[in-house]
């Protein structure tokens, strides 16, 4: 029987709910280590972080638009005619103690949040983590994305100052873009005619309540998949599609988790202490005229002010009788977003479709090894990146002395462009370093040391690679493309879904054109026996 107080607690608690059994099962649970999976640890302890500083600000933070004249600090807002929301915020940064560096702390999360979980998504997806069993834990990842999205949002919104409502306003006009119901719908969100009096309450609510609940229900299932498919684990010596190589989860995994949250929440918080963030009384109160260059969203949402920013204003067309169809909005803020997503939602599928690839993966594919779809998501990223930068093209106009119509017909020819470029030169690269793999693995490492034979023949002496290294560069994905049956069988019976197949057949072939051809055996041996063999033996 235990003996110390901590054992008889526990033993108390093992015979009234048997927790022993499946404790230490879950303690012996192996995960396998690399810096690239903390990207998700760092998403899910700054959630933490927005929720502890988030419940602070609750204490605090008035969610009403009802007009008051503020009375405090700083002495520019003193006197100016505002909402309860806005003027709470103003109080809570100068007169609640430590009520800015929560402020900031959360705000610096929100920022840190976002980044983790686009960073975290691009391990993913570079890796092939998505593949079989785990495309259902993408879609898990991807509502997350798209909740982290909206808690941003609604957060940003709630202090109710000049940026906060301007984004309000571009919200309104997005939502009036929706043809047949948009007007409708504006006024069911906003109840009644833009500001309205509700919208700060309603955000309040989906901002502390709907949102998080969401995002912990998500996390939740996100990390019961984790731990149910186990980690993948990337490519070397004695790890396969059958095993695990890693650390306990008790104590090593425990001890290096519990250490880096405290980590993640001492660097927010050395953050929120030393750098100025949202400084809404620089601002002033929401009033749509006063709105200037200079004035951007949080950085996630900088991709859809871009794509807003881009668009000529001439696609504004005047339909039948009365109504417009103004895909001027509707383009930028519905039609290319929702393409972006829809790529990101369909593309595990997409790939499985092509590759006809139905083997579980639990083994990360290196990057360069899959050079088509390192291409699609670095072009990808090609088009974010040029989204997010066409947001900011005031503050390049301004700082660079640029013209922002060349800045803007700039970016509108970059984001058809770019992507294609950055897909062809990263599918280059990739096939690059798969020919320097090959090479490797024949000829071993440069040494820089010559020598010269006794007949007088030169020759730089090459270090074999060991095992390990040996193990990951011959590990290519050695797949062919897609075989289809012909189009007609014996008979000479045309086949059904022939059409189709020969679609996949050509996608299949483009995804894998241009392969570099693994190192079989029999070369591996000529090149053993070759001359330089005897120089590394000697
Ligand atoms: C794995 C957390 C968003 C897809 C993980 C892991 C954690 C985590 C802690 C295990 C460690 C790691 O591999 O990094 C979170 C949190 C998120 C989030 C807190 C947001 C709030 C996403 C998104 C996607 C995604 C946006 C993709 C669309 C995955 C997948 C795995 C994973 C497929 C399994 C990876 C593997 O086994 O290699 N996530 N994640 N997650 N996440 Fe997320
Ligand atoms: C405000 C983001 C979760 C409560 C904000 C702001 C952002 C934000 C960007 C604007 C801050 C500013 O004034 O500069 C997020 C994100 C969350 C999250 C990304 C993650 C899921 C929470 C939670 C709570 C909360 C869980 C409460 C339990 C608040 C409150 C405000 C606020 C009361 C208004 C205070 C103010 O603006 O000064 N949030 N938040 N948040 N958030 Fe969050």
């Amino acid at each position: 029987a235990p003996t110390t107080p901590a054992g008889k607690a526990a033993d108390y608690l093992d015979q009234r709910t048997g927790i022993g059994v499946a404790v230490k099962e879950f303690a012996r649970k192996v995960f396998p280590d690399h810096w690239s999976f903390l990207l998700g640890e760092i998403a899910l302890y700054s959630f933490v972080v927005l929720i502890l500083t988030g419940i602070f600000l609750t204490m605090f933070f008035v969610p009403s638009m009802s007009l008051v004249t503020y009375h405090g600090e700083p002495a520019s807002m003193n006197g100016v005619l505002m909402s309860d929301a806005f003027a709470s915020t103003l109080h809570m940064s100068f007169e609640v103690r430590g009520g800015l560096l929560m402020r900031q702390i959360h705000h610096w999360a929100a920022l840190i949040f976002l980044a983790a979980i686009v960073t975290h998504m691009m391990r993913v997806f570079f890796t092939g983590a998505f593949r079989k069993p785990r495309e259902i834990n993408w879609l898990v990842g991807m509502l997350l994305m798209i909740m982290g999205l909206a808690a941003g949002f609604s957060g940003y919104s709630l202090p109710d100052d000049v940026l906060s409502g301007n984004g309000l306003r571009i919200t309104d006009g997005v939502v009036k873009s929706i043809p047949l119901i948009g007007s409708y719908l504006s006024y069911f969100i906003f109840g009644g005619e833009f500001p309205g009096e509700h919208i700060i309450p309603r955000l309040f609510t989906v901002h502390i309540l709907l949102v998080p609940g969401l995002i912990l229900a998500l996390v939740a299932l996100h990390l019961f998949f984790v731990v149910l498919h186990k980690h993948t684990q990337y490519p070397g010596g004695g790890r396969t599609d059958t095993n695990v190589v890693g650390y306990p989860l008790f104590p090593v995994y425990v001890a290096k988790a519990g250490g880096f949250f405290f980590v993640v929440f001492g660097i927010l918080a050395l953050m929120g202490g030393t750098m100025a963030i949202n400084n809404v009384w620089n601002y002033g109160p929401f009033d749509p005229s006063p709105v200037s260059a200079g004035a951007q969203p949080d950085w996630y949402m900088l991709f859809l002010e871009g794509s807003l920013r881009l668009m000529p204003g001439q696609a504004e067309f005047v339909t039948w009788g009365d109504y417009t169809v103004p895909l001027n909005v509707l383009i930028p803020a519905v039609v290319v977003p929702g393409l972006l997503f829809t790529f990101l939602f369909v593309y595990p599928f997409l790939e499985a479709a092509v590759t006809k690839d139905k083997r579980e993966h639990h083994v990360l594919d290196r990057p360069r090894n899959v050079p088509v779809r390192t291409g699609l998501g670095v072009a990808f990223l090609t088009a974010f990146i040029i989204l997010a930068l066409a947001g900011s093209n005031d503050l390049i106009a301004t700082h660079f002395h640029m013209s922002i119509n060349t800045i803007t017909w700039a970016f509108r020819v970059l984001f058809f462009v770019g992507p294609w470029f950055a897909f062809w030169i990263t599918k280059r690269i990739c096939l690059g370093l798969q020919r320097k793999d090959r090479e490797l693995v024949l000829h071993g490492h440069e040494t820089g040391r010559i020598v010269r034979f006794a007949h007088g023949e030169y020759i730089e002496v090459h270090r074999p690679l060991d095992e390990q290294e040996r193990w990951l560069r011959v590990n290519y994905q050695a797949h062919e493309p897609l075989e289809i049956e012909p189009a007609t069988d014996s008979r000479g019976v045309r086949r059904k879904g022939y059409k189709k197949d020969k679609r996949l057949q050509r996608l299949s072939r483009f995804f894998y054109e241009d392969r570099i051809e693994p190192v079989t055996p029999v070369e591996l041996a000529a090149a053993h026996s070759h001359g330089e063999h005897d120089a590394l033996e000697g």
